[in-house]
């Protein structure tokens, strides 16, 4: 139809050129579900408002059980010059059913039907990211429950600070997840408002119930604004923002793996089959796949930056622009569960037939300790056990680094300093102070809510994993 022109008013046909730049069925006919769900809520209260008859809605609810028979088995035939999957299912519905099926666009345009496809997409996406993001965090929170007593330095400015537990390292991340997860649900409720019943941009003519339209989709409420309805995407904008968080929360992850799988540290391994060989270097496992998910973190960060530029500059309502609305969002629900679905693998393993997990990271919790006695990691509890003494903070903190200036230029740590050297630096040094010297107990004194002590960490795994077991 369109390729012969959209009505008697048109004098000539679109240019082929011009009809390939404009139509969008080759990427958003996958909204082919949302868009019959959404036009079988629309028929149905159509019929139920007396404004298409019973007969009709019966014969637009079978034409869409065989087109959704036809689309599935991949035998739907879609057609460039219907421009859109909207054209594309409502023309086949109008070949099948006859005049019933052009009824169907009765008080309804594309401009509301499109709006309200993407966010029945979306919603649905959504709730699968959320239970990705759910995945993940169960998986570090599996590697962190059997983690707790392994320390490993950790850093500020990448420089050795003080000795933290490797599960409360992997606990920082599943508070970012979490947080993640949360963000994706308050979204959604922006999402899963209804525009249908906007038409165009002004409302309709007819008598329509909104509201059971929307009960029929599942949706939390309608649109309250016509002119707002069909022609703002900030729903989508805010979910790319929320997408961009997880990936950098993702990256910043990929960057400490990457790091900690390069020979100078070795603290960890991850299974080979999310590492590749070089095609030179016969010694090489390379981390590709935390590596492809820090550069895919600017990808999705620059589909944000994408979407709201596109919304920038339009004048309301509807505008063409908005079309450009779906290959960025597409995008980034697709980056985001692939790379969710890999990194719960990668770090938490594959679930085995038992229940089990095999082949998560392997921890060298040798490499770790060996790591964390380097950098004078316990100097802070030196200067803390002076306070004890007595002694106010700041003269503390000037006299430990006096002592560690002469561990330093002995190239041994302040442990392996005799207590005599130590009590030259104060006299009131005794030999209870090569307790808070070790590792382990400079963990145990951090016993403070959100510390790193171990019996603070089996608190958070405890918590964690009541809230991801739902309970
Ligand atoms: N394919 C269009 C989109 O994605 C559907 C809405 C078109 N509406 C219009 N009046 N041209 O936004």
């Amino acid at each position: 139809k369109k390729s012969e022109g959209w009505s008697a008013l048109f004098s000539e046909p679109m240019s082929e050129l011009v009809q390939r730049y404009t139509a969008s069925v080759f990427f958003d006919k996958r909204l082919w579900r949302a868009d019959i769900a959404g036009s079988l809520a629309h028929a149905d209260m159509l019929a139920a408002q007396g404004i298409i008859g019973a007969s009709d809605l019966a014969a637009i609810q079978r034409g869409m059980a065989q087109i959704t028979q036809e689309i599935e088995g991949g035998q739907f035939d879609w057609k460039l010059a219907l421009e859109d999957v909207h054209l594309n299912i409502e023309a086949r519905l109008t070949q099948l059913v006859g005049d019933a099926g052009k009824r169907l666009h009765t008080g309804r345009s594309r401009n509301d039907q499109v709006a309200t496809d993407i966010r029945l997409w979306l919603r649905d996406e959504i709730d699968a990211i959320r239970g990705l993001l759910r995945e993940l965090q169960a998986a570090l929170v599996d590697v962190a429950s059997r983690h707790v007593n392994v320390i490993l330095p950790g850093f500020t400015h990448l420089q050795v600070a003080q000795p933290v537990s490797f599960a409360h390292h992997l606990l920082a991340y599943v508070e970012m997840f979490a947080r993640d997860e949360a963000r994706l649900g308050d979204v959604r409720s922006r999402v899963n408002l209804l525009p249908l019943g906007s038409a165009a941009l002004a409302g309709t003519t007819y008598p329509l119930d909104r509201e059971r339209v929307a009960r029929t989709l599942g949706m939390d409420g309608v649109c309250q604004n016509s002119l707002d309805a069909v022609s703002d995407r900030d729903f989508a904008i805010e979910f790319t923002a929320a997408a961009s968080l997880v990936m950098v929360h993702v990256s910043r992850l990929s960057e400490e793996l990457i790091l900690w799988m390069s020979q100078n540290f070795a603290f960890i391994k991850i299974a080979d089959r999310f590492t590749t060989g070089s095609s030179i270097m016969p010694q090489k496992k390379n981390p590709d796949v935390p590596e492809l998910a820090r550069g895919k973190t600017g990808r999705v960060v620059g589909h944000l930056m994408g979407l709201i530029t596109l919304m920038k500059g339009q004048p309301l309502a509807y505008n063409k622009d908005n079309q450009e609305d779906k290959e960025p969002l597409f995008d980034t629900v697709d980056t985001l569960k692939d790379t969710l679905r890999i990194f719960a693998e990668m770090i938490g393993g594959q679930a085995q037939a038992d229940g089990s997990k095999a082949g998560g990271i392997t921890v060298n919790a040798d490499a770790m300790r060996a790591a964390a006695l380097k950098g004078f990691a316990t100097a802070t509890d030196l200067a803390d056990y002076l306070v004890k003494k007595g002694l106010p903070f700041r003269d503390a903190h000037e006299t430990v680094a006096e002592a560690v200036k002469a561990a330093s230029d002995r190239g041994c740590d302040l442990t392996d300093l005799p207590l005599e050297t130590l009590q030259r630096f104060n006299a009131s040094i005794e030999a209870d102070v090569y307790e808070v010297l070790t590792l382990e107990g400079s963990l145990q004194a951090r016993n403070t809510l959100g510390g790193t002590a171990p019996a603070q960490v089996q608190q958070q795994i405890a918590r964690h994993q009541a809230r991801l077991s739902g309970a």
